[in-house]
């Protein structure tokens, strides 16, 4: 009898099964990329190259997020302190820690010390620290407490759902901008009203559409 299918026929089966063992190698490789630390979530702690603490610096010390952050009211990104920084104090302070040689090394290279980026938005996102510093929103309200964090890890999704929750109603979040870097703000009993009061006569109005926030 004629064979109805040519003899290549048999592959077929080999290859779909290939192809469907291929389709759940890509939706696991998917789902361990977007569920990774490395893909950069609530809670992703990456380890430092110095054992920096915000807690013992700000909780403590009682340094302001600006003495080394800088840019955050000026530009889109927050800048990472140069080593110099760190040596104001470091020059004198515990110069001769273990801790610190890493700092005085870098001091000496001139080779910056390669911290590694705890928050990282996908590069089709726009987002600017300028705008919200300048617009009423505080770093905790994004970054969480840093000041009681001995590593700093994310606090917040940074997922679209979040920021629209804030852009649809940002009289729920909103501070005086002389509180901007407060940790543990409390918000007053009326502020809502406030908050609007302010949304009204300052024109605050985040974007909701998504050309805002996508190129
Ligand atoms: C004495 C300097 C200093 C002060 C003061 C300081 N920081 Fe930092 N900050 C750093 C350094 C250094 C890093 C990079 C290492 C790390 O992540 O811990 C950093 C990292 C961060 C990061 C993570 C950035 C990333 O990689 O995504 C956030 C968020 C942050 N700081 C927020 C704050 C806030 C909020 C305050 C004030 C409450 C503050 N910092 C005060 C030095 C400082
Ligand atoms: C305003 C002064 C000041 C600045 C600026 C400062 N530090 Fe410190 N730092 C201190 C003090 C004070 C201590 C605690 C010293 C002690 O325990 O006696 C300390 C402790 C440390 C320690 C622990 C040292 C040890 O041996 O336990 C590290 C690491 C450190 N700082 C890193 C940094 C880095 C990195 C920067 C810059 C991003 C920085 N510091 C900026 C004042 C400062
Ligand atoms: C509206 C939310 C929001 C506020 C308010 C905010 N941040 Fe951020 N921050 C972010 C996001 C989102 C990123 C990641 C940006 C990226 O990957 O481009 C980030 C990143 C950073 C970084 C890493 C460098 C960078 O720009 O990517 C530092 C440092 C930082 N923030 C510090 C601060 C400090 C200090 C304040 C307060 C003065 C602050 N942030 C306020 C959301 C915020
Ligand atoms: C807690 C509140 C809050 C959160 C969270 C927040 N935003 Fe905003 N956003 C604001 C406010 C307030 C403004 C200022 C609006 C104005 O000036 O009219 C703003 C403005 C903006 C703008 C407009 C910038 C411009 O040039 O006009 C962009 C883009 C933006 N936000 C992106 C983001 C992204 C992306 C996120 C999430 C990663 C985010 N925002 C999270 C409150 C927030
Ligand atoms: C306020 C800023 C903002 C606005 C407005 C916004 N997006 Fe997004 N969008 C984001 C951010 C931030 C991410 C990255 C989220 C992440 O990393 O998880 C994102 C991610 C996405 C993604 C990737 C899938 C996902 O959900 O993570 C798509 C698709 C998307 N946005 C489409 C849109 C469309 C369509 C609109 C208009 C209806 C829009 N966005 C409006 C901030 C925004």
């Amino acid at each position: 009898m004629a064979q109805i299918f040519p003899r290549k026929a048999n592959i077929l089966p080999t290859l779909s099964l290939i192809a469907s063992l291929g389709g759940s190698i890509i939706a696991v490789l998917f789902i361990w990329y977007y569920f990774s630390p490395e893909y950069t979530d609530v809670g992703y702690m990456p380890e430092q190259p110095v054992e920096y603490s915000h807690r013992f610096h700000v909780g403590e010390l009682g340094l302001d997020c600006q003495y080394c952050h800088t840019n955050v009211t000026v530009a889109a990104h927050s800048n990472i302190p140069a080593t110099q920084t760190c040596m104001n104090c470091h020059s004198q302070i515990k110069r001769d820690s273990d801790k610190i040689l890493p700092i005085r090394e870098s001091f000496a290279s001139g080779e910056s010390i390669e911290w590694i980026k705890v928050h990282h938005l996908p590069d089709y996102a726009r987002f600017s620290h300028a705008i919200h510093t300048n617009n009423g929103v505080g770093c905790e309200t994004c970054h969480g407490r840093v000041d009681q964090m001995e590593v700093v890890s994310q606090a917040e999704p940074l997922a679209m759902s979040w920021c629209l929750q804030c852009h649809r109603q940002p009289e729920q979040y909103l501070r005086p901008n002389s509180e901007i870097t407060t940790m543990g703000y409390s918000q007053p009993e009326n502020f809502i009203e406030r908050n609007l009061q302010r949304v009204l006569e300052e024109g605050i109005k985040p974007p909701t559409i998504c050309s805002a926030c996508h190129y």
